[in-house]
């Protein structure tokens, strides 16, 4: 059986942003005409934006590490892909066009969102929870013999 990775990384503003995030995505698949699309759209950009500006402030952070300059570009391609879309919903009077195009858009963040956080942004939850712990993990004493 195939199993999804899911959006909880137990990083209470991670976990909070990202179903923020797929929320919006979401809010864009069910608009109904070109209003409804920019304004979702607009929504969505820049909800994307201010998160994934937070996260690149903790990649920029960790630094040394390949998998964060990757993880970067993939936020700047996300960002990209919603301002290609945003101008060409602007440009082209193309009502069956649009819905294509948005749908095929979010289709792909449905895809792209849980692997994203499963296998980049767990990295910067895991950062955060060490720098919140003061560096140190954070260590259970056992429990005495009864
Ligand atoms: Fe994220
Ligand atoms: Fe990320």
């Amino acid at each position: 059986m195939h199993t999804e990775p899911t959006l909880a990384l137990g990083d209470p503003r991670l976990d909070r942003d990202h179903a923020e995030l797929q929320r919006l995505a979401q809010q864009l698949a069910q608009a109904r005409n070109r209003q409804e699309v920019l304004a979702a759209l607009d929504a969505l950009a820049r909800h994307c934006a201010a998160h994934f500006a937070a996260e690149d402030e903790d990649l920029r952070l960790m630094q040394g590490n390949d998998d964060a300059v990757c993880h970067i570009d993939e936020h700047a391609a996300v960002l990209a892909s919603l301002a290609e879309v945003k101008d060409w919903v602007i440009e082209n009077d193309d009502v069956a066009g649009m819905a294509n195009l948005v749908q095929s858009l979010c289709a792909e963040l449905e895809r792209w969102l849980p692997e994203h956080v499963h296998y980049m942004d767990s990295a910067v939850a895991a950062y955060r929870s060490k720098n919140r712990f003061g560096g140190s993990p954070v260590a259970f004493a056992p429990r005495p013999p009864a």
